[in-house]
């Protein structure tokens, strides 16, 4: 089937419904988005996850980094993003420090999620994030994972690197994996990590694995929108893929990427470490 009939065929992709898609092999297309224009293109194009990105503010915003994104400016785009969007399922980012105890997480998550219209919210890290993930979790504030190169976390790693390199540091992240699906986190999204650790992660893991920069074996990709739109200024990460190029219209270009992801031809090698 063609993906523009499969997408306005398609039921509301569910949390449970991304449970199954793991089960039966089949890829998971997330993309960030941060308003309603784009939103409708990505919901039209058959993406199954649009996450609101706390990117917005490198990409938006025009900062070095993310540490400055407000939870009135994840609100904000998340509630433009929900707007324009039916079936697609929509994670929102806990900013910076949101998630720093229980009571701070809880209020992030509520206002993301009962008031701007997000079905799960995304945070960075496991350790003591794993008793802020139960925490949610309890309280029906479904959680996605992030792990590998956390960019929250910009300033302790030292830029922008490849994370899980070396046996020990590839055992640590092997092991928060476990943690944050024991906490009850229900999806994670694994940056920057070589091949092979994310492939053993993911099988390792009950829950669905999406990676960025962390190969094909990830039970789904996610992209930063405007760097596969080739349109973020500067260097395009090794890990993305320009699709406008070839496709030439953003619709096309959406749709490629999504019939890339399923048919596992994204990523390719080179898009790997
Ligand atoms: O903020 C973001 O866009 C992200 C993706 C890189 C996964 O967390």
């Amino acid at each position: 089937m063609h993906v523009e009939a499969a997408a306005s065929a398609r039921k509301p992709v569910t949390i449970p419904a991304l449970l199954a898609m793991k089960s039966h092999g089949e890829k998971i297309a997330m993309l960030t988005c941060y308003d309603a224009s784009f939103a409708a293109q990505i919901e039209a194009a058959g993406v199954d996850v649009a996450l609101v990105g706390d990117s917005l503010g490198m990409v938006v915003q025009g900062r070095r980094n993310t540490l400055s994104v407000t939870l009135d400016e994840m609100a904000y785009h998340t509630r433009s993003v929900a707007q324009a969007l039916d079936n697609t399922l929509l994670v929102a980012d806990l900013p910076y420090m949101s998630y720093r105890d229980a009571k701070h997480a809880r209020e992030a998550s509520a206002r993301l999620i009962g008031d701007c219209g997000a079905a799960m919210v995304k945070l960075e890290g496991a350790g003591w994030v794993c008793g802020i993930i139960s925490d949610l979790v309890a309280r029906e504030a479904p959680v996605c994972a992030h792990l590998g190169l956390t960019p929250q976390a910009v300033h302790r790693l030292g830029g922008y690197k490849v994370q899980g390199r070396g046996q020990d540091a590839a055992e640590r992240l092997f092991a928060d994996a476990l943690a944050v699906q024991d906490a009850g986190a229900e999806m994670l999204v694994l940056e920057a990590v070589p091949a092979e650790l994310a492939a053993r992660i993911t099988r390792a893991l009950a829950i669905p694995v999406i990676g960025i920069g962390a190969g094909a074996a990830c039970d789904g990709q996610v992209l930063v929108l405007y760097d596969m739109l080739g349109i973020t200024p500067g260097k395009r990460p090794k890990f993305s893929k320009d699709f406008l190029d070839e496709a030439g219209s953003v619709p096309a270009a959406l749709r490629a990427y999504v019939e890339a992801v399923r048919q596992g031809r994204f990523p390719a090698a080179e898009h790997v470490y």
